[in-house]
């Protein structure tokens, strides 16, 4: 790419500089991986067509799927997008934090028409940590899509950002492990009606307990945020939802203190949370079946997971995971 170095350079986030060279990076219209509380961003100028076209062409995106786009403060998102009640109250209670508020789309924003997709609503989300900071100091937007290609699974550390794209980008900036681990819930808010677009690091209950009602979509339904077809976050085994007993030579991801019939036979085994802990199992999933899909079997069984809080997220993620693969170019993960 124009502009790209070839290996990208690793930064702690803690480092002195780290702020001023992603910042740099940014308003040279580079790409930066960031890490956000959610998982690690790839991270452009919104306000920059060809720095956020430099997204598309990294990720292997299509360009019909839309971009979230990171603000430091609630005046900075009124600035882009229309915040009605319902809206304003949702951002005061989770901001920053994992939601992503999709509004209507105010006239003559500097956002570049890239980032939404040409379309007239735009996903906004105020991130904490470094990507907060960065935001901040930037004083406009910046959008970011998860730092990974397309298809493949969310990177919730600086390692599995530099295993997916770091041939193809300048700059990582390493904070760690992402401490939510999937990405933010999106909800659609106008007319002072809440719909989930996708459920995420915010539980549909925390909104309901504003005492707002969460409309869902009906299974089947057209899909509203358009990078939520179907086949995404493809490892390449497959995934078995659900799993009671484990066959020989399947890899196991656990959930809690009780195996699976068979567990002893699996060709490898990883618990996302041995206490039953939803949060502590979001933060490891992409990592946990990361590491499975490296232990080389052809299937990975799942045992069950509540779908309660965090777990509606975490099954949705791995029912994606799950769905049957459609051919190469017909994706359309984000
Ligand atoms: O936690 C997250 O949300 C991470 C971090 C980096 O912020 N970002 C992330 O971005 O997951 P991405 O691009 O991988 O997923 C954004 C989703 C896509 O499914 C996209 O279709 C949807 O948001 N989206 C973006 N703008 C939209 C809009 N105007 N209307 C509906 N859906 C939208
Ligand atoms: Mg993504």
């Amino acid at each position: 790419m124009k502009g790209q170095e070839r290996v990208a350079t690793i930064l702690k986030a803690d480092e002195p500089d780290a702020l001023a060279r992603a910042a740099e990076a940014l308003d040279a219209g580079l790409l930066v991986a960031i890490p956000t509380e959610t998982v690690y961003g790839l991270a452009a100028d919104a306000t920059n067509g060809e720095a956020v076209a430099g997204i598309f062409e990294v990720k292997g995106r299509p360009r019909f799927n839309p971009l979230i786009a990171h603000v430091a403060s609630l005046e900075m998102a009124q600035s882009i997008g229309v915040f009605d009640e319902t809206a304003v109250a949702l951002a005061r209670r989770f901001w920053p934090g994992p939601l992503t508020i999709v509004v209507p789309l105010k006239p003559d924003t500097a956002i570049h028409p890239l980032v939404t997709a040409g379309q007239d609503t735009v996903a906004l989300r105020m991130p904490r940590g470094f990507g907060a900071a960065l935001v901040a100091r930037m004083g406009r937007p910046v959008a970011a899509p998860s730092a990974n290609r397309s298809g493949r699974i969310s990177p919730t550390s600086a390692e599995a950002v530099a295993a997916d794209i770091g041939d193809r980008i300048a700059l990582i900036i390493d904070g760690g492990a992402a401490p939510v681990g999937v990405e933010s819930t999106i909800v659609r808010v106008e007319d002072n009606v809440v719909r989930l677009l996708r459920p995420g690091g915010v539980a549909a209950e925390e909104i309901e307990a504003m005492g707002l009602t969460v409309r869902r979509n009906a299974p089947g339904a057209a899909v509203e945020a358009p990078g939520m077809l179907a086949s995404h976050y493809a490892p390449a085994a497959q995934v078995r939802l659900n799993a009671i007993r484990v066959n020989p030579g399947e890899a196991l991801l656990a959930f809690g203190p009780d195996r699976a019939a068979g567990h002893e036979t699996a060709a490898a085994v990883l618990n996302l949370s041995p206490d039953g802990n939803l949060a502590e199992a979001a933060a490891n999933l992409f990592a946990h079946l990361h590491a499975l899909d490296k232990a080389d079997a052809a299937m990975i069984a799942v045992e069950p997971i509540p779908a309660t809080g965090l777990g509606e997220a975490i099954n949705d993620r791995l029912a994606r995971a799950a769905a049957p693969r459609h051919g190469a170019g017909a994706r359309s993960e984000d």
